[in-house]
């Protein structure tokens, strides 16, 4: 065979060149070298090394791993049969010489010295030393790495219990949006068969109104970043919507994405309960502030009939001092009339007739100012009678239709037949109608419409009462005059129009029937008046 200058190869063995040189010396300072660097090898290395001799089976040499793992003296192995040690078969069947096998880094088991069992991977070569045939058995001891593989697969088994029993929906996806994992909580929530899984992709299952901001949570995930709260919302397989809040971020090989940890917990109902929670926090504060409107009407009521119950006092005392003096100035002017006529008539004394009639004049408003006060105040009396409200109403309508006609309002009425009567005062009633139409009248000096309606009121646990409304479409009153218009003398009417006393009489009127009279208002836009009336009185 031609010399090579490439190193010799035997299963694992490198031997150095042997060339053509034919100096003795040279070739002995080579062997010699040769010789020292396989007994290196053979001293060092972390196999265990056994030369078998192939006939006889007896091991002929062993290195000092092999002698360190089979646990005796060199000697004790050298001569002995190297099935007691390295393959424990029966004579006549080794699978080398009998069987014919090859055993390349084949797991096998070693026989130790003190009868313990390691397992080991093993190579066998064939060599021929000296003209014989020897086996070299090359084995590693990999009970460490059985150990390891074990302490893995334990390991591995319980993350998979963690994983699989976990309440939260664990989910592993590649970075196409292929789903690598998912755990039984996710698939019990889903709903989705491993089929389906294997088929589905991270977008299929998220809520369209979700996509947007999952595909940039999907790219900052897949560009490192690691997000540690995110809400997303999935679609179950029934259509159920599922609202989740987790962890995202994403395993790197070689700077690579290779799969998202993402881990999830369904806060559906805590959802649910936040939204009933708003709501409900939304209605209440609808309640506090209609009860606070409705606590600030009645506020505004109860000041205003202090107010009025005060005036009617005042107005009540005042009003009678103001009578007398006033009866007593129109019986003097009486007096002078009748003294004055009885003299012969001359230019002077027509004059005089002039003055007095002025003066009888400016008494006599005087005295019906007077009367209005004393209406409204406490000392006003009332003739209940049975009263159809309705005939009230359309007698104040009637006696009015002239001045609407004229002035183009146009009054809608319906009168309610299935109205009981009431126990009141028909001609004080007439009058608070009439008060209230002509207000109105006033607010619509370009005509309008006025709308009068009248409906029986029955509320729980209260006796039930008439209510007439009647609703225009003039000018409207501002809020600031609003607490005014029942004050006696307010008026925004030109001077000498109205005294201001039309809505303070009409109050004393309705509060004398035990009822209420209320005024609400837009500007621009007109003023409803509402009047609630009593079926029965107190006293009758
Ligand atoms: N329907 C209404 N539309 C607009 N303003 C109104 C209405 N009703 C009453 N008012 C306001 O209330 C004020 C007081 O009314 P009230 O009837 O007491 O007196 P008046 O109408 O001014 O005078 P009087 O009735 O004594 O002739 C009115 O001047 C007006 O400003
Ligand atoms: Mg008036």
């Amino acid at each position: 065979m031609a010399p090579s200058n490439k190193p010799a190869k035997s299963k694992g063995m490198t031997l150095p060149n042997l060339d053509s040189a034919v100096d003795p010396t040279r070739i002995a300072g080579l062997l010699e070298e040769s010789r020292q660097y396989l007994a290196t090898i053979f001293a060092t290395v972390h196999d265990g090394i056994l030369v078998i001799d192939a006939e006889t089976h007896t091991i002929v040499d062993a290195n000092p791993r092999a002698v360190e793992l089979i646990g005796c003296s060199r000697e004790k192995i050298i001569g002995v049969t190297c099935h007691n040690f390295v393959c424990p078969a029966d004579t006549g069947n080794c699978p080398i010489t009998d069987l014919g096998q090859t055993v390349d880094s084949s797991k096998r088991t070693l026989l130790k010295a003190n009868g313990e069992v390691i397992p080991i991977t093993k190579t066998v070569a064939s060599i021929t030393l000296r003209g014989r045939l020897h086996l070299v058995e090359i084995f590693l001891d990999i009970s460490g790495w059985e150990r390891t593989e074990e302490s893995l697969k334990e390991s591995e088994d319980r993350c998979r219990d963690l994983f699989e029993n976990a309440n939260d929906l664990i989910q592993s996806v590649d970075p196409k949006g292929h789903f690598l994992y998912v755990n039984r909580a996710w698939k019990e929530t889903m709903g989705y068969t491993d089929e389906e899984i294997a088929r589905l992709r991270v977008f299929d299952i998220i809520a369209p109104t979700c996509q947007d901001h999952c595909l940039t949570i999907f790219q900052r995930v897949m560009s490192g970043e690691s997000i540690r709260r995110v809400e997303v919302q999935f679609v179950a397989k029934d259509g159920r919507q599922i609202d989740l809040e987790g962890s995202v971020n994403c395993n790197f090989v070689d700077g690579k994405p290779v799969a998202t940890r993402n881990i999830f917990r369904d806060i559906t109902e805590r959802k649910l309960v936040e939204k009933e929670r708003e709501e409900w926090n939304r209605t209440l504060e609808r309640k506090v502030e209609e009860k606070t409107r409705h606590l600030k009407e009645a506020q505004a009521k109860l000041i205003q009939s202090e107010k009025m119950a005060a005036l009617s006092e005042v107005i009540s005392g005042a009003s009678h001092e103001l009578n007398n003096p006033l009866a007593g100035i129109l019986g003097a002017i009486q007096l002078l009339r009748r003294s004055t006529l009885s003299k012969p008539i001359e230019p002077a004394l027509m004059d005089e007739i002039d003055v007095l009639e002025n003066i009888e004049s400016a008494a006599t408003r005087c005295q019906k100012i007077v009367e209005d006060l004393i209406r409204f105040s406490t000392q006003a009396r009332c003739f209940f009678t049975q009263v159809d409200i309705n005939e009230v109403l359309r007698d104040t309508l009637g006696a009015m239709v002239a001045q609407f006609t004229q002035t183009a309002i146009t009054v809608s009425w319906q009168p309610n037949p299935a109205l009981p009567r009431i126990e009141g005062d028909f001609v004080k009633l007439f009058e608070v109608f009439a008060n209230v139409l002509q207000n109105a009248a006033s607010a619509m000096p370009d005509g309008g419409t006025i709308e009068v309606a009248t409906r029986l009121l029955k509320a729980y646990a209260k006796p039930p009462q008439l209510v007439v409304t009647i609703r225009d479409t003039g000018c409207g009153i501002p809020a600031h005059n609003l607490g005014k218009i029942f004050d006696p003398f307010f008026t925004t009417k030109p001077v000498g129009k109205g005294p201001g006393l039309g809505l303070t009489v009409s109050y004393g009127i309705v509060k004398k029937h035990n009822g209420d009279i209320e005024v609400k208002s837009n500007v621009g836009k007109g003023a409803k008046v509402t009047i609630t009336l009593p079926l029965r009185q107190p006293s009758s």
